[in-house]
């Protein structure tokens, strides 16, 4: 069983560059082709901040272009929304977000979460869950006690080839800045996760490849589409910096889940493409960055 994981698409409602250059659809067009020739995938997740602007217009093209991905390859599609996404949007555009190749909606609802996306589906075996962790206006997530309740249910039962649990705001802290930003309540899930026949927990939200465990289990943050987070910036900054990239979840191999990351061709890779200010996300001029950010380093052989 192989996914290709990919993460915040960031596709704006107005096709062409955003309002720091970036063109998130020239992006994700170019990731997916410098993926072409991976064979044998069964699964593409996308883990949330799929549109920009939370915007039907973002969430069709992104549908439409990793869509036309997996339809090639005969691979399902599971989807989950971010912390940039709207939910009305997200169910008008993909429905529970778990589509077969043809793009045909394979998903059950969590039944007891009117105002949560979060479902499930199989794939040769492989039970896939997605989460809902949007708290909206927040960068932060958070997954409520009813979502918890039903993953509790849904995971009594163990699926033939596991299950993989999917979401937008990693259970890791990562830094100051980001710990603020991800999933409040990690140790109510892991509570939930403990004992069962989850194989991997993948994440996005930082733009950054991060690793980490939760109740034993692997958790996987995969590395941003629309721009990579550059986790060297000063403390209380933080920073983008252009290079898409996506990763490759091989199940079958031996040693357990397999996490291999591909990034994107980009000449303009690691270039800065904006500056936040870490504590309220406000976005900051080039100039603000601390002078100690570009001290030279001591030459390294
Ligand atoms: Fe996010």
């Amino acid at each position: 069983m192989r996914l290709l994981h990919l993460s915040d698409l960031h596709i704006p409602r107005q096709p062409g560059p955003d309002t720091h250059g970036v063109d998130p659809r020239a992006v994700l067009k170019n990731l997916l082709r410098d993926c072409r020739r991976l064979t044998d995938l069964d699964l593409i997740v996308v883990s949330g901040d799929i549109a920009d602007d939370g915007s039907p217009e973002g969430c069709a093209d992104a549908r439409d272009l990793v869509g036309a991905f997996a339809r090639d390859r005969s691979a399902a599609q599971a989807w989950c929304v971010g912390n940039h996404d709207d939910r009305d949007a997200f169910t008008a555009v993909l429905g529970t977000g778990h589509l077969d190749a043809g793009g045909r909606d394979i998903g059950q609802r969590a039944p007891a979460a009117a105002q949560v996306s979060a479902a499930t589906s199989r794939t040769d075996g492989l039970r896939v869950i997605t989460l809902d962790s949007l708290v909206p206006g927040e960068v932060a997530g958070r997954l409520e006690r009813v979502q918890l309740e039903w993953l509790r249910d849904v995971l009594v039962e163990p699926a033939p080839a596991g299950t993989v649990v999917t979401f937008h705001h990693p259970p890791l802290s990562v830094s100051p800045e980001w710990a603020a930003a991800s999933l409040r309540n990690p140790s109510a899930l892991a509570d939930v996760l403990r004992g069962s026949d989850v194989r991997a927990v993948l994440c996005g939200h930082v733009h950054a490849q991060i690793a980490g465990f939760l109740a034993g289990i692997p958790v996987w943050v995969t590395p941003g589409v629309v721009t990579r987070i550059d986790l060297t910036a000063p403390r209380g900054v933080v920073r983008a910096v252009r290079g898409a990239s996506a990763t490759v979840v091989d199940l079958d191999d031996r040693a357990g889940p397999m996490f291999h990351v591909l990034h994107g061709r980009d000449s303009d890779a690691g270039a800065e493409v904006y500056l936040a200010d870490g504590r309220t996300w406000q976005y900051l001029d080039h100039e603000e960055e601390p002078d100690d950010a570009r001290a030279p380093t001591e030459p390294t052989s």
